[in-house]
């Protein structure tokens, strides 16, 4: 089956977060939400894969429809709400895989779990995901958990912050192994709300950052019939925003950790942009639902 999209790709290995990626190129979040299919993406060629977002227990998400696309923008709006089989079981699907390559795990709460839970909820997964991710993503920018993007300011970022790393350091001695943990952001945020993010994360010593998530912007998609479906935007209409903010986020970090650029990258040229804005590595998702696995030949080769 596997020879109808499997492709040997070029070696652009780059070094980051302690390890080397073969390529620049990852699968995003959100694809592959309980890590059932990651050698099939591991045999289109990805330099990385990130699984995920995963939630302590196993929870539906919200009644379809919830995913749009919007084919004449190449854009998606989804409002999938961490649909997912819970960490568990993602855990049993990422120890059968064969896969070898530098896997991400992205954590999540459950929608029932109060905000001021939350902590709870993201170190349940942590000490269950630790021992088999290369990275692991804390992902405090979906649009579609309610209360969830609040984690992003403040004194809740940096009381989660402060939290995270404590246990960081305490499953580094149980498990004689350092698994860096990189925070997910939102688009939607000002520059001053970037650059208080920033000063946390490098105060708490997080390890990286993924910019961004998707938007709740409807400017570049008026008027489409879809346009006010609730929900996170992506793809090419929100290229120019997570690449400002990519710009924005580097200069506040000034080279103290690494940036993965993700959101609208669909081209070489968008590739090129994000890693002169400050990033290291980049992901993808909408762009690769509309073009398949051809674009990762494309983006890797160029
Ligand atoms: C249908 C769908 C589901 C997603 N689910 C998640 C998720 O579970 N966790 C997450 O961190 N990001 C999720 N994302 C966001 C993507 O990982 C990515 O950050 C965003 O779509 C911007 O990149 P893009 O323009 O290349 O799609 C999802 C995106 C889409 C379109």
């Amino acid at each position: 089956m596997s020879k109808f999209y499997a492709q040997d790709l070029q070696n652009k290995p780059v070094e980051c977060l302690g390890m080397t990626f073969k390529n620049p190129i990852g699968l995003a979040a959100g694809l592959d939400k309980n890590g059932e299919c990651i050698d099939a993406f591991a045999a289109m060629g990805f330099g990385f894969i990130e699984v995920g977002t995963v939630t302590p227990k196993p929870q539906a998400g919200n009644d379809k429809p919830r995913l749009f696309r919007l084919a004449e923008h190449r854009a998606i709006i989804n409002r999938m709400g961490f649909n997912n089989k819970g960490v568990d079981y993602l855990i049993e699907q990422v120890k059968s895989a064969n896969y070898k390559g530098i896997l991400g795990i992205n954590i999540g709460k459950n929608k029932t779990t109060p905000d001021e839970s939350a902590l709870d909820d993201y170190l349940i997964c942590l000490d269950k995901v630790y021992a088999v991710a290369s990275y692991i993503t804390v992902n405090i920018s979906s649009p579609n958990t309610p209360g969830l993007r609040n984690l992003q300011y403040g004194e809740a970022l940096d009381s989660l912050l402060t939290g995270l790393k404590k246990r960081q350091l305490s499953l580094e001695i149980e498990h004689k192994k350092y698994v860096p943990i990189l925070i997910k952001i939102a688009p939607d945020l000002s520059e001053d709300e970037v650059k208080s993010i920033a000063a946390s994360l490098i105060h708490s010593k997080m390890d990286g950052v993924i910019a961004t998530n998707t938007t709740l912007d409807r400017e570049p998609v008026k008027g489409h019939e879809h346009a006010q479906e609730a929900g996170g935007l992506s793809g090419e209409v929100l290229t120019e925003k997570s690449l400002l903010l990519t710009k924005i986020l580097a200069k506040a970090l000034d080279g103290k950790m690494p940036i993965i650029g993700v959101g609208g990258i669909s081209s070489p040229q968008d590739v090129k942009q994000r890693i002169e804005a400050g990033a290291s590595l980049v992901q993808v998702y909408s762009s690769f639902i509309y073009q398949g696995p051809p674009l990762i030949k494309e983006l890797v080769n160029a």
